[in-house]
């Protein structure tokens, strides 16, 4: 079965971008966001896609959900499908064990229910946002790092890792 996970940074007051584009830029966190996700599919919103410019990210799978019909030849790594079944057929097919879930807002809530781990980096600040993730009531905390303002980390940050309860 598709182990389902989230990748996602949170602010205090749980913003997660605003004018569809991300708030801050902390490069420690690109590089966790990296390292957790490559050579592993992942799946986004067409406005997430949007805000990337249209671009895969390279060394993983792309997949790209909108209710719209897309074609693209112009990349190996990028599928664009209708419906959350289709991601799942097209995971299973190429054998993938685990699927990254990167966002935004509407595709988070797309795949709640089948959502078993949570990775989040929680920015220690409070920002203004049009774009929101709060982790679910039936998840708990099983691991938390936290990396204070350094090089690569402009804001306070925790790496939190939650897991859906039994
Ligand atoms: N901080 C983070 O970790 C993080 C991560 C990712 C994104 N973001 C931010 O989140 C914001 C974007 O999030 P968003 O919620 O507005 O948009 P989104 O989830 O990225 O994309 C929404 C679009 O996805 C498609 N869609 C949604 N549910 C679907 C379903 N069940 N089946 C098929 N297609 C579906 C629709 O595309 P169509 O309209 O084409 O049909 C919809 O308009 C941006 O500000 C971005 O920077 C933050």
């Amino acid at each position: 079965m598709l182990n389902i996970c989230f990748v996602v940074a949170a602010s205090l007051n749980n913003v997660i971008g605003k004018n569809n584009q991300l708030i801050w830029k902390i490069p420690i966190d690109l590089k966790y966001f990296k390292n957790r996700t490559y050579g592993l599919p992942i799946v986004m919103g067409r406005k997430t896609f949007d805000s990337i410019n249209q671009k895969p990210l390279p060394g993983r799978l792309n997949i790209v959900l909108s209710k719209q019909k897309f074609h693209s030849q112009e990349y190996q790594n990028l599928y664009f499908l209708n419906h959350v079944d289709e991601v799942f057929k097209l995971c299973n097919s190429f054998d993938y064990k685990t699927l990254h879930v990167v966002g935004g807002s509407q595709i988070y809530n797309a795949f709640l229910p089948c959502c078993n781990t949570i990775f989040l980096t929680k920015v220690l600040e409070n920002f203004e946002g049009d774009t929101f993730f709060k982790v679910p009531d039936n998840f708990s905390l099983k691991k938390m790092s936290f990396y204070p303002v350094q090089k690569g980390s402009p804001f306070p940050i925790e790496f939190q890792i939650w897991q859906k309860n039994q």
